[in-house]
């Protein structure tokens, strides 16, 4: 079976997209391939050298990704920092790593740009320890947005170069698997093109029925049409793809043929989308409040998911000292 690999920063609550991006994708991939799926706490460093809740964010995310079913008798479902060989394929990454190509990395040069007091050689070198995340288990695949592929790119890069150095063919070259282009694209609430955190537009999956409706109720729309079957504008078309993802299609064709017929009321529109997606969020809400007070059964998870990951990557590790020449 072939091995995949992917990490997620913990930065915060899973919100619509994610799901409909990433985490769905995850469920699917679980199923048909070896996959291991961590929490890059590691990375986080980079920008937060304080990491005060950091346990928490970690906790927050692996309860959710659970919630949502990403089945740890499936996935290998473990923290970054639990598995130190890592770090050790990340010291031998960075020594043929060069600071030219490093250097022009675009999401280099962004942070930079973020944190001009805190240039930090682990910013630098992000896509040596990225490229060890995912070569550690030899992964084949890795399922990534399009905002990754510059690092994907590094990351196949440092796997052939260590081959060619050592003269081995030992690293396989990761492909990226975009989920961009497989994924559900879920619109944001103001009209925007896209939900996310930064945008301030997201609906999260921890959000109560209130929050929800609140939320809903507060989407952008216009004054409604005045010509029947006119193109609908795009926060309007936004509130459709919604209903269109998580209501019933006679929901969805009833209020089309309002709005084709120049009789939608956005208010009613907006009560059914909140009670729909209310309905869709309510289950993976409770799962998460019940994962969450179960320490007991996250711990387990965690070490588990260590355990599983370390033997793959103590193994990576054994083979890679014995081709440069290192005690075993
Ligand atoms: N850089 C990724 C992001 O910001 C997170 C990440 C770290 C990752 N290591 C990885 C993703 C390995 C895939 C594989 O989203």
């Amino acid at each position: 079976m072939e091995t995949v690999v992917s990490g997620i920063r913990p930065t915060g609550n899973l919100h619509l997209g994610n799901y409909f991006g990433a985490v769905k994708s995850f469920i699917q991939m679980q199923n048909e391939y070896n996959c291991y799926f961590f929490i890059a706490d590691w990375h986080s460093l980079t920008t937060h050298p304080h990491p005060e809740n950091m346990k928490r964010s970690v906790r927050t995310i692996l309860a959710e990704y659970l919630a949502c079913g990403i089945d740890p008798e499936k996935a290998t479902i473990y923290i970054q920092s639990d598995v130190r060989e890592v770090a050790e394929l990340y010291l031998y990454l960075n020594m043929n790593a060069y600071l030219g190509e490093l250097e022009r990395v675009t999401s280099f040069k962004d942070k930079i740009r973020q944190q001009p007091d805190n240039v930090n050689a682990g910013l630098l070198t992000y896509p040596s320890l990225m490229a060890s995340d995912i070569i550690i288990h030899k992964a084949v695949k890795v399922p990534v947005g399009k905002d990754q592929e510059q690092n994907m790119e590094m990351a196949r890069k440092f796997a052939r170069r260590f081959n060619s150095i050592y003269g081995v063919d030992f690293f396989p070259e990761p492909a990226s698997f975009s989920l961009s282009n497989k994924a559900v694209k879920i619109p944001g609430l103001d009209g925007s093109g896209k939900m996310g955190k930064s945008e301030g537009n997201a609906i999260y999956l921890a959000d109560d029925e209130a929050t929800i409706r609140k939320k809903v109720m507060k989407a952008v729309t216009d004054a409604g049409p005045t010509i029947p079957n006119s193109e609908k504008p795009v926060a309007v078309e936004n509130l459709f793809s919604l209903l269109d993802i998580v209501s019933t299609p006679d929901t969805y064709a009833y209020f089309n043929d309002k709005y084709n017929a120049c009789e939608i009321r956005y208010g009613d529109l907006k009560k059914q989308l909140a009670a729909d997606i209310n309905t869709f969020c309510a289950p993976i809400r409770e799962r998460i409040l019940d994962i969450s007070a179960n320490d007991a059964y996250m711990d387990k998870v965690a070490r588990e998911g260590a355990e599983k990951a370390s033997e793959s990557a103590r193994k990576t590790i054994r083979e890679v000292r014995e081709i440069i020449g290192f005690r075993s």
